[in-house]
């Protein structure tokens, strides 16, 4: 690791307290002028640290800028996250997440970036992703698991998401299925998840899940600002982005691990902002107006159709016609 992000682990370690110049040269085997440069290097970089004599540094509680020692401090898990890559900029963490896979990384391993210059979204969609504005993360999972559970991950991470996005910042997360966190009414977080089905096991080789979260965001581009939100829009604050990746990843592994038990379905359910309601079903070109009656123990949509036939539904498109 660079010397100036051991310096930026300790300062972050104290984060809004000073730390004297010797208590970061000393452990670190650096003179206090080989801090002081790193601490330059790391204002470069756009960190706020404060320089006080007699103090010491101190890198100022509203310091936001995602990177591995802050989203650290944050994470308790085991595997989720242990192993990651955090990026200024990549075309997709997923694309990226997915060649990693290919090359054997293991469960866990985590890519993460502040801006993605072709942000992919589920149906070949793009995926609107500015610069410090967001999360844009993907997680290589090795559940081990029959290709029948591939879209409850999806499900699983939806839950993780609203759960962490609530915990870190107080905001109610409806799920939209399959993988839409909603707030006011509007799209907060996109999930796409990629699978890869091993052909020798015949069963879930790898999954990717990508995982795209408006924070901070006050203006959207026109096709997007009549649907898109941010945690910044619906709450008027401005969130750590490391504390809620960190959080996400907490959460997810703990649903990951209890997947088969369905836990989380039950919360999937609570959260769901269609069961019940009338909704638009696009499947092949073809749309129908339907009714929603749940989710199964799968993830599917279960549906009722106005000739009062029901269906378990594993794609398309849908949306809210109330
Ligand atoms: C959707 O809304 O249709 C899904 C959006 C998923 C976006 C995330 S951002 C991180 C990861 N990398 C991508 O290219 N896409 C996913």
């Amino acid at each position: 690791m660079p010397l100036k992000d051991k310096v930026l682990e300790i300062l972050e370690e104290n984060r809004g307290r000073s730390v004297s110049g010797n208590k970061i040269a000393v452990p670190l085997g650096m003179t206090r002028s080989a801090v002081w440069k790193a601490v330059k290097q790391l204002r470069e970089e756009g960190y706020t640290i404060t320089a006080v004599t007699n103090r010491g540094y101190c890198l100022t509680s509203d310091n936001d800028i995602l990177n591995e020692p802050s989203i650290y401090s944050y994470l308790r898990t085991e595997r989720l996250g242990r192993k990651m890559d955090v990026f200024k900029s990549v075309d997709s963490t997923n694309s990226f997440a997915k060649s990693l896979a290919q090359l054997g990384a293991v469960h866990g391993t985590t890519v993460i970036a502040e801006q993605q210059t072709s942000g992919r979204g589920r149906h070949g969609k793009k995926f609107y992703s500015p610069n410090n504005q967001g999360i844009y993360m993907s997680v290589v999972v090795r559940p081990g698991l029959s290709v029948d559970y591939a879209m409850t991950i999806t499900s699983c991470a939806a839950v993780a998401v609203a759960e962490a996005i609530e915990t870190v910042s107080g905001l109610e997360c409806g799920i939209k299925w399959v993988n839409d966190i909603y707030a006011g009414g509007k799209k907060l977080c996109g999930i796409l998840t990629e699978a890869a089905i091993g052909v020798e096991q015949g069963g879930l080789e790898y999954a990717i899940i990508g995982i795209g979260i408006n924070v901070s965001n006050m203006i959207f581009p026109k096709d997007i600002e009549d649907i898109a939100t941010s945690i910044r829009a619906e709450t008027g604050k401005n969130v750590n982005r490391s504390q809620l990746a960190a959080e996400i990843l907490n959460s997810l592994e703990y649903h990951l691990d209890n997947i088969t038990s369905q836990e989380f379905l039950s919360e999937y359910r609570r959260r769901s902002i269609l069961i019940g309601k009338r909704i638009s079903l696009t499947r092949n070109e073809i749309t129908e107006n339907v009714e929603c009656i749940g989710i199964d123990g799968f993830g599917k949509l279960l549906i009722r159709k106005d000739d009062g036939s029901e269906e378990a539904i594993s794609g398309g498109i849908v949306s809210l016609l109330e």
